[in-house]
């Protein structure tokens, strides 16, 4: 315990779950560690056992980003989350924020810490973080993931440690630097996707902490599976057109690359480590992924950033075998510097996102299932898109086994504007909207992305809004849910 909890008078308040989580009553605001890893553990569980004899409570449960089951799915399925923000993507809780039982409001993740600081979400009053040590003067050092731990840290008016069992070694990759609010904002001195401008540990008040926990239990490991053929296609278009742009002297050789989350990002990380032409890559992203580790053994990146990190159980084991190696690489910042505008621009990040539907004049909903029914949330898809120097929207060109194509005439929902994307690709092509009208975008768009089985329709309802309106960006109103609406009555978009 003392290698752990370094700072000694922190090592009188551990204690056990059941005595910490008596700081958390019902209405209580929670401020949670965790942006897919470095999540608490006991402490949900502890709670969820609360539940289960009987107590009636609810809390409110604010976190990095998503945590999964071990929090979201298990907290969803007691009936104990009255608001949830940001980012979620577990299964019960999505269906929970549908039914509206749980309160849920959609953020950019780069702009969440200064809403907290501000007070927009209300007191912090508790912050339960997980970490691997305490250093000797009360400060913490986090695990697999940073996100908006140290603003929660800052703002709690209690905090409870869950002493995680990660390796020790975990302390020197984290960058932590917390900007001044506005007016009194200074630039972000990011100059290089590798610099590090802060501490490597999250500065604490150990007065406010209640309780520390020693915990056992690990982040659920992240299963990926292989690229399928359609990410692949995918892939190849981006890194065809990146290398296209590179070689006609458009595009910087050296510029660092984000990659969403999912299979499209997977994959274009893999389509990397076959092709000769990119070495010496930089990544500037928000979840690093096992692809990274892979392209650190290679040999092939110079620095990869984001604010957590999340690996399978063989890259896990990979990883910490060789965490000094891999130290030298990776910097892992909180999310709103892994996100923050200002540094996404200066760096002229090559940004790749998914979405669920694109519309053919290149809007953008990654979020809610006909309009409806939300997927996961914005996360830092706005933040890339709207600041990267060359924003790809991705998607496959249909969905439901070809009854949904992911081509509308119009998005049922918007996240991203036509003006944060500069290229729409599907596994048929692509499509670069920067020199064209929008009347040539959604013309090339059908023609080059849409799936074959619904570029007719599409055609066919763009050539009858040019003639029965005309304009800039010709839509029929009447009609332009068509699709859509096709979908909920009859199952299938082509009716
Ligand atoms: N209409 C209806 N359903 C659709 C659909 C559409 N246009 N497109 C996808 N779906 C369904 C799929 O069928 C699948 O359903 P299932 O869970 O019942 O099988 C589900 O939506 C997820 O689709 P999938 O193809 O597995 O998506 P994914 O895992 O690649 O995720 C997003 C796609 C858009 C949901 C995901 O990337 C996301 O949440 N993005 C927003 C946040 C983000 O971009 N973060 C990265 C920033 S760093």
């Amino acid at each position: 315990m003392k290698d752990r909890i370094r700072y000694a008078p922190l090592r009188d308040k551990v204690t056990d779950p059941a005595t910490a989580a008596r700081h958390i009553q019902d209405g209580t605001n929670l401020f949670i560690s965790g942006f897919t890893a470095g999540y608490p553990k006991l402490i949900p569980r502890e709670l969820v056992r609360r539940a289960s004899a009987g107590e009636t409570f609810k809390i409110n449960l604010f976190a990095g980003a998503s945590t999964g089951d071990s929090v979201d799915g298990i907290l969803a399925e007691a009936g104990v989350v009255a608001w949830r923000r940001p980012y979620m993507s577990d299964r019960t809780m999505r269906q929970q924020i549908n039914a509206d039982l749980i309160k849920f409001k959609d953020d950019h993740l780069s702009r969440l810490a200064g809403q907290v600081r501000a007070g927009d979400w209300g007191a912090a009053h508790v912050a339960v973080v997980e970490a691997v040590a305490v250093t000797e003067k009360g400060h913490l050092v986090p695990t697999m993931s940073v996100g908006n731990t140290p603003t929660y840290v800052r703002e709690a008016e209690k905090i409870i440690i869950e002493i995680s069992p990660e390796s020790k070694e975990l302390e020197g990759i984290h960058d932590i630097y917390i900007p001044e609010d506005p007016p009194y904002r200074m630039p972000i001195p990011i100059y290089r996707t590798g610099d590090r401008i802060g501490k490597p540990f999250i500065e604490m008040d150990p007065d406010r902490v209640v309780a520390v926990l020693l915990s056992d239990a690990q982040d659920s490991c992240a299963v990926f599976a292989e690229p399928d053929q359609v990410a692949r296609q995918m892939a190849a278009h981006i890194l065809d057109f990146v290398r296209h742009e590179i070689k006609q002297d458009r595009l910087p050789p050296t510029l660092p690359w984000q990659s969403g989350v999912g299979d499209v990002a997977n994959a274009v990380l893999s389509g990397f480590m076959a092709d000769d032409f990119y070495r010496d890559l930089d990544i500037y992203s928000e979840v690093l992924q096992d692809a990274v580790l892979d392209l650190i053994d290679m040999g092939k990146v110079r620095a990869a950033s984001g604010s957590s990190m999340t690996l399978s159980h063989h890259a896990r084991e990979r990883f910490f075998n060789e965490l000094y190696r891999y130290k030298e690489k990776i910097v892992l910042r909180p999310v709103e510097i892994s996100n923050s505008p200002e540094v996404i621009r200066r760096l002229g990040v090559i940004a790749i996102n998914t979405a669920i539907e694109v519309d053919i004049y290149g809007q953008v909903n990654s979020t809610h299932l006909t309009g409806s029914q939300m997927m996961n949330g914005i996360g830092g898809s706005g933040d890339f898109l709207r600041n990267g120097a060359l924003s790809f929207i991705v998607t496959p060109s249909t969905a439901k086994d070809g009854r949904v194509s992911a081509i509308v005439p119009m998005v049922s929902h918007v996240d991203h504007s036509e003006h944060s994307v500069d290229v729409v690709v599907t596994e048929h092509g692509l499509v670069d909207t920067r020199p064209l009208t929008p009347r040539q975008v959604a013309e090339q768009v059908i023609k080059k992305c849409a799936h074959p089985d619904y570029r007719d329709m599409l055609w066919d309802y763009f050539q009858r809004a040019i003639h029965s309106h005309g304009g800039h960006e010709p839509h029929l109103l009447d009609e332009a849910f068509d699709f859509h609406n096709r979908y909920l009555v009859t199952g299938s978009m082509k009716g």
